[in-house]
């Protein structure tokens, strides 16, 4: 697991409390500012990852003027692929991430319970949760675990179906990735898809759905069906 240093000029907020094992589990504490170094720290009660070469860096997926558009008239692929139908349909996003395709899972109605296996990245990901209103709030329950160990015990008393997506945007051929990929990039947070696949497979998901580019064939599973746009493709995995 990736080991990361804080650098905290002011008190931890009361949302960050309840995560202070992350912190003293994953992080080194630095006393002063280091420009050779990256690090995260705090500005007001918000987390900001301090890369050495990139600058400022922090998770604004769950922002009001990050809303997704949704398509109207016609339905949206990956709601097709995880037959998101209903309000408060359950989907279970094993690789958060952004946190993206989350919020877009959460446009589409879905209930989302994310997984994350990086710490730094979970904590980025809490702090934007705090200033994203209460819908998202209320419809994402965010766990910072290896999603192979978290599927093996999660066990809800309804219905739900897994989205995978270890790939990076960058690699679907944008030509200059933007910073958050730059970033995800140096952190080398890249999962193993048949890891990944294995362990939704294993659980009792109805369906699992694993992003992929378009063009991408170099994958070992049997597929249902392809949900094909214009870059990416969402592959239905069959058992
Ligand atoms: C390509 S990013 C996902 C991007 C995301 N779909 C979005 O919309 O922003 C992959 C993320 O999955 C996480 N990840 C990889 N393997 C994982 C695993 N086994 N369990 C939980 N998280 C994992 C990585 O740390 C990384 O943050």
């Amino acid at each position: 697991m990736n080991r990361y240093s804080y650098c905290f000029t002011t008190e931890i907020p009361d949302w960050l409390k309840p995560h202070k094992k992350i912190l003293s589990d994953c992080f080194d504490q630095i006393d002063q500012p280091n420009t050779d170094k990256s690090y995260l720290k705090l500005i007001g009660d918000k987390l900001i990852w301090w890369d050495s070469e990139l600058g400022d860096f922090e998770i604004d997926s769950f922002k009001p003027e990050k809303k997704p558009k949704i398509l109207k008239g016609k339905s949206e692929l990956l709601a097709k692929a995880l037959e998101i139908k209903k309000s408060g349909d359950l989907v279970i996003d094993a690789t958060v991430g952004l946190g993206k395709d989350s919020r877009f899972l959460i446009e589409l109605g879905a209930k989302v319970v994310g997984c994350e296996k990086d710490p730094l990245v979970f904590l980025l990901l809490q702090s934007a949760l705090q200033q994203a209103d209460k819908k998202i709030q209320n419809s994402f329950e965010l766990h910072f675990e290896d999603c192979q160990k978290f599927l093996a015990h999660f066990n809800p008393d309804g219905p739900f179906n897994i989205y995978l997506d270890p790939m990076f945007e960058g690699e679907l051929g944008s030509a200059k990735p933007k910073k958050s990929m730059q970033v995800f990039r140096k952190l080398n947070l890249k999962g193993d898809l048949q890891i990944l696949i294995d362990a939704a497979l294993a659980s009792r998901a109805k369906r699992v759905v694993v992003k992929q580019p378009l063009k991408s064939r170099e994958h070992q599973y049997k597929v249902i069906h392809c949900y094909q746009g214009k870059s990416v493709r969402y592959d239905l995995l069959s058992r």
